[in-house]
């Protein structure tokens, strides 16, 4: 009879029932899968007598989550916690230095501390699974590690951030109707559905999505996992009549994490951005996640699937256990193209696109003639430019976009933009990304 794989299970919320159930539920299967059965033994969560709707019969119950970490009976430790530092970080720490495996979902914990965890389970000759850390159910890790082994990669990009997907996707279809919904109402009905938390920042600033893009990066270019290297930002800005111009325009508003391998540095940056209606990833809608790998050898692979959710991120969190079953043991972050190269800091600094930029002006002769006069100054060509109504002496919107342009050279035009007479509010700005 072979020896069961023992998993201790920190955290009984959405994800760690939605473990323990599957452990349950697909018991038979996951031992033909791995020739050895694979049980939960004991758990920890704060509230010993709250009803989770899953049994908890036969488990250890423990007070303290760290004592999952040196208990006799666990080989595995599966953080389904929270948070980048407390329990969590000091479970998963002792996990490896008693010699379990660790396991978990916390997004926040790996891209804050991802580069030291690694180095201590490489010290123990443990594993660090953290699929379901990364777009939930879609197994991005395991397809970029190894499904993806044999290309060079030169990029990464994808939609990281449900919430943030559902709201750019319900803003699109509210403005398509004709019946154009602002930020903060879709906002609050993604709250009563459930999909967005009562504090939403972490999400609808960017930071769950930075996160993940941190994480993926390691992933793809073997770089330590640096969070303070992502520039962020989120999506709180973005109106129903920037999504308007978009549509008019060929273009879908997204949310989206990009990585890429440049020649100096690494960089990694999370925005609004523009993307042609007909990407694929462009039609990638409400709270779905998608990345797109571009390797050298397949060219460009679309990864879509549910983000989050009890089902699809123990379907992420078993993966790990699975590959520990087997006796799959690998370092966390491997070696990648990228060497040694670290995620430059400032990658903004010197980001060269093309640019969206809304402005509301008062529409009187000469307006114009001197937004493009800054523009020119600072050598940022004019693409196309749009001006819907007449109301002269009233406020109207202009909207121009760019041609490739270094992102310091836009900057410092939309400075001189504001500082004209005839521009009544803050210049809006969204990158346009050609996919
Ligand atoms: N939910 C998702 O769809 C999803 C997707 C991907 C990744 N994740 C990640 O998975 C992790 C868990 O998320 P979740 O949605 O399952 O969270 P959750 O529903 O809020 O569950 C968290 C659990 O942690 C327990 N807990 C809190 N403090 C504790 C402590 N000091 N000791 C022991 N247990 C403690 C809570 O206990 P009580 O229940 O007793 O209060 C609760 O059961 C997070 O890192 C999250 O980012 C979640």
């Amino acid at each position: 009879m072979p020896e069961p794989l023992r998993i201790g299970i920190a955290g009984l919320g959405t994800v760690g029932c939605g473990v323990l159930a599957l452990l349950r539920d697909n018991a038979t299967l996951l031992e033909q899968r791995t020739g050895r059965p694979i049980e939960a033994v004991a758990v920890s969560s704060r509230d010993r007598g709250k009803d989770r709707g899953v049994s908890l019969d036969g488990l250890d119950w423990c007070d303290d989550a760290r004592a999952l970490a040196a208990h006799p009976a666990v080989d595995v430790v599966v953080e389904l916690i929270g948070g980048s530092e407390g329990i969590a970080r000091a479970l998963s720490e002792t996990a490896f230095a008693n010699g379990k495996h660790l396991v978990t979902a916390n997004k926040a914990l790996l891209a804050h501390h991802g580069a030291a965890l690694a180095d201590a389970a490489r010290q123990a000759d443990r594993h660090l699974g953290y699929e379901a850390a990364v777009a939930g159910g879609i197994p991005i890790v395991k397809a970029l590690r190894e499904g993806l082994a044999g290309n060079r990669i030169g990029g990464v990009y994808g939609i990281l951030n449900g919430t943030c997907n559902y709201i750019m996707t319900a803003m699109h279809e509210s403005v398509q109707a004709g019946q154009a919904r602002d930020f903060d109402s879709v906002l609050q009905e993604a709250q009563e559905l459930g999909y967005a938390e009562a504090d939403p920042s972490t999400d609808i600033d960017g930071i769950d999505a930075a996160h993940k893009l941190a994480i993926l990066t390691s992933v793809v270019f073997g770089c330590p996992v640096d969070f303070a290297a992502v520039h962020v930002e989120g999506i709180r800005h973005v109106s129903a009549l920037d999504i308007g111009f978009a549509i008019e325009l060929g273009y879908r508003v997204k949310l989206l994490g990009i990585t890429r391998d440049g020649e100096a540095a690494v960089t990694q940056r999370v925005h609004p951005c523009m993307i042609r209606e007909t990407a694929p990833i462009a039609r990638v809608d409400g709270v779905f996640n998608a990345v797109v790998a571009e390797g050298d050898r397949i060219g460009s692979a679309l990864f879509e699937g549910p983000g989050a959710g009890a089902g699809p991120t123990a379907s992420a969190v078993v993966a790990d256990l699975v590959d520990i079953a087997r006796g799959q043991i690998m370092p966390a972050f491997p070696a990648g193209a990228a060497g040694t190269s670290r995620p430059a800091a400032k990658p903004m600094d010197h980001h060269v696109g093309a640019y969206y930029i809304r402005l509301m002006v008062v529409d009187k002769p000469g307006v114009i003639a001197g937004i493009a006069a800054c523009l020119r100054d600072e050598q940022v060509s004019v693409e196309a430019m749009l001006q819907r109504g007449r109301n002269p002496g009233e406020l109207v919107p202009v909207v121009l976009t760019t041609h490739e342009a270094q992102e310091s050279a836009v900057v410092s035009a939309l400075a001189a933009i504001d500082r004209l007479d005839t521009v009544l509010e803050p210049p809006r700005m969204i990158r346009i990304e050609a996919f």
